[in-house]
């Protein structure tokens, strides 16, 4: 893909994002019309994680017929151009009224993550990044913490029942142990964010789909960050650990948390 499609297709996502963002706000701000069940335990779904999702693919169809789509709600084909789509990243916290929640658009070439756009619109925070061209949030430039010290560290791990329990808490354990502060806030592509723009220190959880990822791999990586072949293997189809973190403490985190 050439440069000149490639912005385009950057330009497009952060449109996107745009309408997007108004369409979720909508419903975020009237509680009554989330329509929220169960997808599996703690797993939430409203009404707005479909609705944004079916935007997002209609435009983008249009927009870019050639580029297949792959959403968490809907699934889809990987191709050598290929959309990554999480409408709500945080649905738990969105369906609570709680404002850290996101739409994440990733873009990638030939499995390599090139374009990524997350819109926290509650929070009024776009995030956006090109490979190669540094990571912004609201159209500043942003960078990774640069801390080494795992004392002074604010690590966020993420969770879900796809992992074991025992298996969570015991890297709670040994990242408390070390001397780190830990947090769980509730939407990971936020995490990889917030490792982006310094306010976390690292963001990992032991297993992750590609739709929390695709776009905050690459905000992340252009700040900075330490990051795992996410994408290795069957990283696209099936999910895979996730380790984001500032680089001074990444030898450190590979060793508390096993992921390499
Ligand atoms: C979840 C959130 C959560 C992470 C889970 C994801 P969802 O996505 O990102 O923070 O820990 O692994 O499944 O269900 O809110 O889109
Ligand atoms: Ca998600
Ligand atoms: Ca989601």
């Amino acid at each position: 893909m050439n440069p000149a499609e490639r912005n385009l297709r950057y330009y497009a996502a952060l449109g996107l994002a745009a309408e997007a963002s108004h369409l979720a706000q909508g419903y975020f701000g009237r509680r009554e019309t989330l329509g929220t069940t169960m997808k599996g335990a703690q797993d939430w779904l409203t009404v707005a994680d479909g609705a944004v999702e079916a935007f997002l693919r209609e435009r983008l169809s249009q927009l870019f017929p050639g580029d297949t789509v792959i959403g968490e709600e809907g699934g889809g084909e990987a191709s050598d151009a290929v959309w990554i789509l999480d409408p709500i990243d945080g649905t738990a916290n969105f369906a609570h009224g709680d404002r850290n929640w996101c739409i994440s658009i990733g873009f990638l070439v030939d499995r390599r993550p090139e374009i990524g756009v997350v819109a926290a619109p509650a929070l009024g925070e776009l995030y956006a990044a090109r490979r190669g061209g540094g990571a912004t949030l609201n159209g500043a430039p942003i960078k990774v913490s640069g801390g080494a010290d795992i004392a002074r560290a604010s690590i966020e791990l993420g969770w879900s029942t796809r992992v074991a329990a025992e298996r969570y808490i015991e890297v709670i354990g040994r990242t408390y142990a070390a001397g780190a502060a830990v947090k769980r806030s509730g939407s990971g592509t936020l995490g990889l964010c917030h490792v982006a723009d310094g306010s976390s220190d690292a963001y990992a959880e032991l297993h992750i789909n590609a739709w929390d990822v695709a776009a905050g791999i690459v905000i992340a990586g252009e700040a900075g960050a330490t990051i795992n072949d996410f994408f290795a293997g069957t990283g696209m189809a099936k999910g895979n650990p996730i380790l984001c973190c500032t680089p001074g403490l990444a030898e450190e985190l590979r060793r508390i948390t096993g992921i390499v």
